[in-house]
């Protein structure tokens, strides 16, 4: 009498064990495939990502070898502007490095409040600084200070996560401070600014030095010279130098080979 209820308890465990089993494979399909939920775009099937689960400040997409930060978003503003960034980030010496010429037309690649690009503008009377960002809140910042201000050499423009948006064939400088290891699609960034960039003409990244434990910020927010040098090349960017004359950042130089 009780052995086909056995029986039947046994086939009902096995099917639950094998339900359970699937579930969980089915999870674990979907951690390592599919875009995370800071990917404002449809799914990427490029093959130049992989996917994983993401780590407390990632958003769970690789890069080669690199997990890609989550966005500052625009509420933190006002940290950027903090007065200890004189000290910590040295700005005057770091557009002092950039070398420019005041025709020079330069772009501000995740230009957040624009503590660089009000910076940049007055040392290119001549030229133009295009301020990017993907976050309209911080472009109504920076059009604040515009309108307040009178500046006539700032365009603002409003890039999307794969496109900085700027005319071919134009850009002298790009600068990119504490942005780039934030991209969600850095190949196409990077693909796409190059088109941008004038025959001969340098992108700049300053990124926090990886290769330093003591720097006192996130591992996802700071970046190796290798790694950096790495993503570069992968898009046809000569690296030109590094300086590492900032007490935390690296400052690295790659340009568009001449034409
Ligand atoms: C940490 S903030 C740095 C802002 C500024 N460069 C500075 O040093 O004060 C990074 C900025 O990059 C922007 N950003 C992230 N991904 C971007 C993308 N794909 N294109 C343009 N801006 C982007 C964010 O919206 C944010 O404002």
């Amino acid at each position: 009498m009780l052995r086909p209820l056995r029986l039947r308890l046994l086939i009902v465990c096995f099917g639950v064990l094998a339900l359970a089993l699937l579930g969980c494979r089915a999870e674990a399909d979907e951690g390592s495939t599919a875009p995370s939920v800071n990917d404002t775009t449809t799914a990427d099937t490029s093959g130049i990502y992989r996917y994983t689960t993401p780590s407390r400040d990632g958003i769970g997409k690789v890069y080669m070898g690199r997990e890609i930060s989550k966005i500052m978003g625009h509420r933190g503003a006002g940290w950027l502007e903090r007065d200890s960034r004189e000290t910590d980030e040295r700005p005057g010496q770091v557009v002092d490095s950039l070398q420019l010429a005041p025709s020079d037309v330069v772009a501000d690649i995740g230009a957040g409040t624009g503590y660089f690009t009000f910076r940049i503008a007055p040392r290119v009377p001549n030229g133009r600084v295009f301020a990017v960002d993907i976050q309209p809140e911080m472009l109504d910042i920076m059009r604040r200070r515009i309108d307040r201000q009178q500046i006539d050499n700032v365009t603002l423009v409003r890039g999307t996560e794969k496109d900085p948006s700027l005319p071919p064939d134009t850009i002298d400088v790009a600068v990119m401070v504490d942005a780039y290891h934030e991209f969600a699609y850095p190949r196409e960034m990077m693909t796409s600014l190059r088109e941008s960039l004038r025959p001969g003409g340098r992108v700049v990244l300053v990124e926090y030095r990886k290769e330093d434990p003591s720097v006192p910020i996130k591992p996802l927010h700071k970046m190796s010279e290798a790694q950096v040098r790495k993503e570069m090349s992968a898009v046809g960017l000569d690296w030109v130098k590094t300086l590492d004359m900032l007490p935390r950042q690296h400052f690295i130089v790659v340009k568009k080979p001449d034409a």
